[in-house]
């Protein structure tokens, strides 16, 4: 699997390889490294020797861990950045607590596998032919090159080689971590747990574990608990990401009420197969956070002379709350991870005719909203499902990717030329992951899903999952998305997957190797956005799964935006938006405005109100159009250009959660800053007022003190006598009053740097 992007050039490269403990002990080495570019801050992976500790700085982040004298790779230190002379002495492996606690529980390893009286949650496990499964690994050699840091282990006596491979991020101090796994063992082992490693916190009683939980049309809900003793497990069991858990997690400590202030350990798992990350407080107050592809149900006999590469792990720290770790988040994903980083292109204003058309959709019917959707400023007009085979409803149809010649008797060409003259380019809806029984592409190859042979084939909106793990159905899907992009000037794919797997059979396979459907299926998901997006650069992909049940870090790194959620009531949309930021970029959080009162809800909320929820992430309309009045036209025409003017604060700036929607709130608030400063966007949100009380005070953040802003309201006023222009120093000490009375209002306000 390639788990990485090329470097970025102009990096000036240090390399230093050494193997064998033997050598190490006998040198003592520096390496550091200056990536160039105005913005990056420097990395510095360092060596001593003599301790035999590793040191990582990068950004705010000095992350430090050492060999112990039974040769385990131990954590020393993850938090603030310490001073250049700090100095760390040697790891000791901690002792046994009791003989029911030997040391190998009790010391805080960077990667530990199952053996040795582990009771720990292993970040490796394996059963051997011969019926070991005992695992005990040791540090071997270390290679330190540029940005990144390898250590590679060896099982006492088997040779079963892991590599520990560190990538520290200059800007934010994130680091990515993975382990690559070597069978050079004569014979094929089975994998049976295999993460990427684990994150030792510093031992504490008093931590708070946030992580996100939801469901469909209800993702992204915020969960906070005390980390207590024993464990929480996160994962997804079913296939892929899911949003029943979000593979992201934040720490900090218990009764920080300051959004912005504090020590926050947070980490997200770069896999969108069934994944599990394991929240431990030992016995011994320790707490550790492991994670990669999940074990349930799971695994995977290597071959002799084969390599397991996990996915990535993603953590980093941050002394601002988790407001701060939130930014550290969206910085890192925009600038370092998505197709196109750091400079990838603002998301346009798109239309989607999901909410409006159904599965109606018609060369006449999709002409007349692209006129519509042009008319107000849409930049991107997508066709939703419905499109192509005989796609009527849910049941029929998936699977056949040509163009339905009832609907499109001229095919494609009429309306993507229709929708360039009017200004904007074409985006197209597929889900090549999933078919119906009813289609031809199931009557010709019924083997090709995910099946156990005789039995039941369970169907979820009538549909049954393709096994993409197979190299024949990965073939398909590739050809047909490359004949779609070849054939039609297509900008942009909106690719579905709308249920999770049952009967996760891989027949055509050893039964010993069935179990590796879980990340084969994944990897070739990859594989595919990879090489469509290296056939056609242009192409712009957006990650929907009934909404936002693909929402992790391993799959942006090959699409450009994912889909929130399919609830587009805009009130819900606060919290559910809310949630996403924690872990994800609004840059890449797609939001629509549709129609009111609201399909989900019943809910009756204002033009004004459904825009403004919407242009806090990446604005998109969903509404039927063909019902809109002249005013609403106005309106929207006005209010997307307005987001046009301030899309780059949103999409790239720096987020504050200044009230949030959280514990029933009956406000929102958020605020983006704009990198280079020169603009900030309030939007503010009231549910009901109560008895009569003004709205709170609101207390900006990130702005200069020292410079003046103006303010200027794109919705809503500001309160009697709010002065035009202030210094950052009033709008974030003295605060802003806006005038919110009644239910379901907002207000929303740019200031400027004058
Ligand atoms: C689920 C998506 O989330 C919706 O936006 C829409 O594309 C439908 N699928 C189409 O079937």
């Amino acid at each position: 699997m390639d788990q990485g992007k090329t470097p970025r050039p102009g990096f000036f490269r240090c390399l230093q390889n050494v193997v064998g403990c033997a050598i190490v002990l006998g040198l003592f080495a520096v390496c550091s490294l200056q990536i160039a570019g105005a913005q990056s801050s420097p990395v510095h992976i360092r060596f001593d020797a003599d301790s035999r500790v590793f040191r990582i700085d990068a950004a705010n982040t000095t992350y430090v861990l050492g060999i112990n004298e039974n040769q385990q790779v131990q954590t020393l230190y993850w938090g603030r950045q310490l001073a250049e002379g700090d100095h760390f002495s040697a790891a000791k492996a901690m002792p046994e607590a009791a003989s029911f606690d030997l040391s190998v529980n009790t010391t805080p390893q960077e990667f530990v596998g199952w053996g040795g009286g582990l009771y720990v949650e292993p970040d490796l496990k394996i059963t051997f032919p011969n019926g070991n499964r005992d695992l005990v690994l040791k540090y071997l050699s270390h290679k330190i090159e540029g940005d990144q840091l390898s250590i590679t282990m060896k099982d006492i006596s088997l040779d079963v080689y892991v590599t520990l491979q560190y990538k520290a991020d200059g800007e934010t101090g994130i680091l990515r971590r993975s382990a690559e796994i070597e069978n050079r063992t004569d014979a094929p082992f089975t994998i049976e747990q295999v993460f990427a490693g684990t994150w030792n916190l510093p031992r504490g009683t008093d931590y708070r574990l946030r992580y996100l939980t939801g469901r469909w049309a209800g993702e992204n809900t915020v969960q906070e608990q005390p980390v207590h003793p024993g464990k929480t497990v996160l994962e997804s069991r079913r296939g892929t990401t899911g949003a029943q858990n979000n593979p992201w997690f934040a720490i900090d400590r218990i009764g920080n009420n300051d959004a912005e202030d504090g020590n926050v350990w947070f980490g997200a798992l770069g896999w969108s197969g069934s994944w599990k990350i394991t929240v431990e407080q030992d016995q011994l107050q320790q707490v550790r956070v492991s994670g990669g592809p999940n074990s349930f149900d799971f695994d995977y006999r290597l071959q002799k002379g084969e390599h397991f590469q996990t996915p990535y792990f993603y953590g980093g720290y941050s002394s601002d709350g988790i407001g701060g770790a939130s930014r550290l988040l969206h910085r890192f994903e925009i600038d370092s991870l998505v197709p196109h980083a750091p400079h990838p292109a603002l998301r346009p204003v798109l239309y989607n005719s999901w909410e409006a058309t159904g599965f109606d959709v018609n060369e006449a019917g999709q002409l007349a909203l692209a006129e519509k959707a042009a008319s107000i400023g849409v930049e991107r007009f997508v066709m939703d499902d419905g499109w192509f085979g005989q796609r009527k409803d849910d049941r029929a149809g998936l699977g056949d990717w040509y163009v339905n010649p009832q609907k499109f008797p001229h095919g494609l060409k009429p309306l993507i030329d229709k929708v360039h003259s009017l200004g904007m380019d074409f985006g197209l809806w597929v889900e090549p992951e999933m078919v119906n029984p009813d289609s031809d592409l199931y009557r010709k190859h019924p083997d090709w899903v995910l099946n156990f042979p005789d039995r039941p084939r369970t169907e979820g909106r009538h549909q049954l999952v393709l096994n993409l793990a197979r190299p024949d159905v990965r073939a398909y899907v590739f050809q047909f998305l490359d004949k779609l992009l070849n054939e039609n000037d297509i900008a942009f794919f909106k690719w579905d997957y709308n249920r999770n797997w049952s009967e996760p059979g891989w027949p055509a396979v050893a039964s010993e190797d069935e179990k590796k459907v879980y990340v084969d299926f994944t990897r070739n998901y990859y594989s595919i956005l990879e090489e469509l997006r290296e056939k056609h650069p242009k192409v712009e992909i957006e990650s929907c799964s009934g909404g936002g049940s693909r929402v992790d870090l391993g799959v942006l790194r090959y699409v450009d935006e994912f889909w929130t959620s399919d609830n587009t009531d805009a009130f819900d949309r606060l919290l559910i938006q809310n949630g996403f930021t924690y872990a994800y970029s609004p840059g890449v959080m797609m939001a629509w405005v549709t129609d009111s009162p609201t399909w989900v809800n019943n809910r009756t909320l204002s033009l004004p109100y459904r825009f403004l929820s919407s242009m806090q992430g990446s604005l998109g309309i969903g509404a039927n159009l063909n019902k809109w009045t002249t005013e609403d036209f106005a309106t929207a025409k006005q209010m997307i250009a307005q987001y046009k003017a301030i899309r780059e604060t949103v999409q790239r700036g720096s987020l504050y959660r200044l009230i949030t929607p959280e514990h029933d709130s009956e406000q929102s608030v958020t605020e983006s800053v704009a990198r280079d400063g020169h603009q900030a966007v309030v939007f503010a949100f009231l549910h009901s007022s109560m008895e009569g009380y003004p709205y709170p005070r609101l207390y900006l953040r990130g702005l200069d003190a020292h410079a003046r802003y103006r303010i200027t309201a794109m919705d809503g006023k500001p309160a009697n006598g709010t002065p035009a222009e202030a210094s950052g120093a009033y709008w974030m000490e003295h605060g802003l009053d806006v005038q919110l009375r009644g239910d379901f209002q907002a207000a929303a306000f740019t200031l400027e740097r004058q």
